[in-house]
Order: structure tokens, then C-alpha cells, then sequence
């Protein structure tokens, strides 16, 4: 049996597994094609994969003998579970591991926005710095405000937790109750009505995809703040665009695009959007963490014994 990942991690991940489970790895800084994933994985039984590597139904038919998509993200939308299943094909995914260094990285966006850090830097680094002014870059101050939350799992409420040391209110709309003591649990109008700022925890899905059209983003509060370090698609990228020209939002935050990588050419000019490039569990800890638990359910499944982080939809048939 042999394993194929589809880029180097920050594990080595040969030494990670020992010599009994040989571990191709795709060299390149990008992630391959569908050819090159072919061709690369022919015969392997495990396929190690990244978020940016789609896992359809013509992968699987084109790689026979994988039996097991390890899957190094908490978020596994690349990937075709049901054509998976219908294939018996195990998949596992990475979640706790990066919780907090995405729960940090929200932060990192919802204050560069509100406090205007993109600006300020660049205004600083043209040259423009003439001295303390008193009405220069005049930002939005976190307490007292409202954050709504949209998918209450463990970022969600890592990040809520966050809030409360800033002194937000939180409320948030998901599909089940989570801890009282975190925050209001309201339907999707209310949290549009009432939050200062709005961020999206939730996993992109056939449901969740463009929740945050046009409608929904012209019944945010006015003067509001979209931060999405969650996916892409939960977001219409283009009506985000418009929104923010046409309306009165304050600005957004993003780590994640509909088309990723490609971004909507306006919101790059805009200097009310803070844009990063997937970043969200970009810390040495928690990538370390990511390969450890997706190299180490590979070993079980390579050495005959139960994987531990079964994505929620197989978890019966596992
Ligand atoms: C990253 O985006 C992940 O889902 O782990």
C-alpha cells in the first residue's frame, strides 16, 4: 500500500508514517492537475489532500485502488463524500487541530477593517505621515457592538469566546443550540438587522452557498462589517462588490474567495476591504497539527485499525 499527497507539508511526512507506508509526494508549489494527480496517485491506496484539490467522481474512477481521502483541512467541500461513499471510499478530515489559529485570524481581519490598518499603512508607507491628526483614519471601536455569528461549531464559538474579551454582544444563527453563556441564538434576518459586524463559521454546502447574496447583504445593518474566514461560496462575491460601492457597509474582511484563487477584481482596489490569501490556519502549530492527524488516521486505516476524525456524513458507514 502506498499513500500520495498532493504538496510538501510542514511535517516531513515520510518520516511522520515510518518506511512501511511509502508516501509520494507532489513536488510542486501548486496543486497538481487532474492528469498530474492521476498519474501521480496511480496505485496508491490513501490520497493525502489539500483544500485547493478537487476530489470528484473522475478522480476516484480514474484511482481505482484509493480507498482512503485524508483529507489535511477541517473543511473537506473539494471533495465528493457521496461519490466517495458510493465508492467506499473512507474520508477523514482534521478538525479541533485549528480552531484557535483561525478563531485569531478573524480577529486579525474584523480589527484590520475596523480599525483601518490596511490604510493607515499605506498611508504611512507613501510617504504621507505628517504627525498625530486628530480626524486621521477615524475607525469603528469594537465595544458595546454587536458581533453575529453565522454557523456556531468550534470556530464559531472560539471565536465568540474572543468577542467577549473585547466586550461585543454576540448572537448567532445555526442549526442547533450552542452554549448559552456565548450568545444569543436568533434566525438569519435578525442577525443581518442587528450586528455591527457579521462572521461566517459555517462549511460550504449546497445550503450555505450564497447565503450572503445581494438580499442579504442590502439587510445588514448599515454601517456593518462582513468578515468571511470560513469558504468562499457562502458569499456572492460580485454582489459583495456592488454592496460595497452602492451601500452603506463599512467594509469586509476576507481569507476565502468564491473562485479561489482568483478575487473580484473591485474588491482589491477597495481600501475598505482587507483581503488575505487563505491564511486562516496558517500557523506552525496548527499545520503541524493538520499533517499529524491526517498522517496518523492514515496509518490506522494502513495498519487495519479504526480512523478517528471520519467526516460527520460517513460516520455510519464507518
Ligand atoms: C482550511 O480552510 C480548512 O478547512 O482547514
Amino acid at each position: 500500500m502506498t499513500a500520495f499527497l498532493t504538496r510538501p507539508l510542514s511535517v516531513d511526512a515520510q518520516a511522520f508514517v515510518g518506511p512501511g507506508l511509502p508516501v509520494r509526494v507532489f513536488e510542486a508549489a501548486r496543486p497538481p492537475s487532474f492528469e498530474e494527480l492521476v498519474r501521480g496517485a496511480e496505485g496508491a491506496h490513501t490520497l493525502l489532500t489539500l483544500v485547493s484539490d478537487p476530489i470528484t467522481a473522475a478522480v476516484l474512477d480514474a484511482l481505482p485502488t484509493v480507498r482512503h481521502v485524508a483529507q489535511v483541512a477541517v473543511g473537506y467541500d473539494n471533495v465528493d463524500v457521496e461519490a466517495c461513499r458510493a465508492r467506499g471510499v473512507l474520508v477523514t478530515h482534521t478538525p479541533g487541530v485549528l480552531t484557535d489559529a483561525t478563531a485569531d485570524l478573524t480577529f486579525a481581519l474584523l480589527l484590520a477593517v475596523a480599525r483601518r490598518v490596511r490604510e493607515g499603512a499605506a498611508l504611512l508607507r507613501g510617504g504621507h505621515f505628517h504627525g498625530w491628526g486628530p480626524t486621521m483614519l477615524l475607525g469603528m471601536e469594537l465595544r458595546d457592538r454587536v458581533l453575529g455569528i453565522y454557523g456556531f461549531g468550534r470556530i464559531g464559538q472560539a471565536v465568540a469566546r474572543r468577542a467577549a474579551g473585547f466586550g461585543m454582544r454576540v448572537v448567532y444563527c445555526s442549526r442547533s443550540d450552542g452554549p448559552p453563556e456565548l450568545g444569543a441564538r436568533v434566525d438569519f434576518a435578525t442577525l443581518l438587522r442587528a450586528s455591527d459586524v457579521v462572521s461566517l463559521h459555517a462549511p460550504a454546502t449546497p445550503e450555505t452557498r450564497h447565503a450572503f447574496d445581494a438580499a442579504a447583504l442590502s439587510a445588514m445593518k448599515p454601517g456593518a462589517i462582513l468578515i468571511n474566514t470560513a469558504r468562499g461560496p457562502l458569499v456572492e462575491e460580485a454582489a459583495l462588490a456592488y454592496a460595497l460601492q452602492e451601500g452603506p457597509l463599512f467594509g469586509a474582511g476576507l481569507d476565502v474567495y468564491e473562485d479561489e484563487p482568483a478575487v473580484h477584481p473591485s474588491l482589491i482596489l477597495r481600501d475598505d476591504v482587507v483581503l488575505l490569501p487563505h491564511l486562516g490556519s496558517a500557523t506552525e502549530a496548527a499545520r503541524r497539527r493538520m499533517a499529524e492527524t491526517a498522517l496518523t488516521d492514515a496509518l490506522c486505516v494502513f495498519e487495519g485499525r479504526a480512523a478517528k476524525h471520519v467526516v460527520p456524513e460517513l460516520l455510519d458507514d464507518a
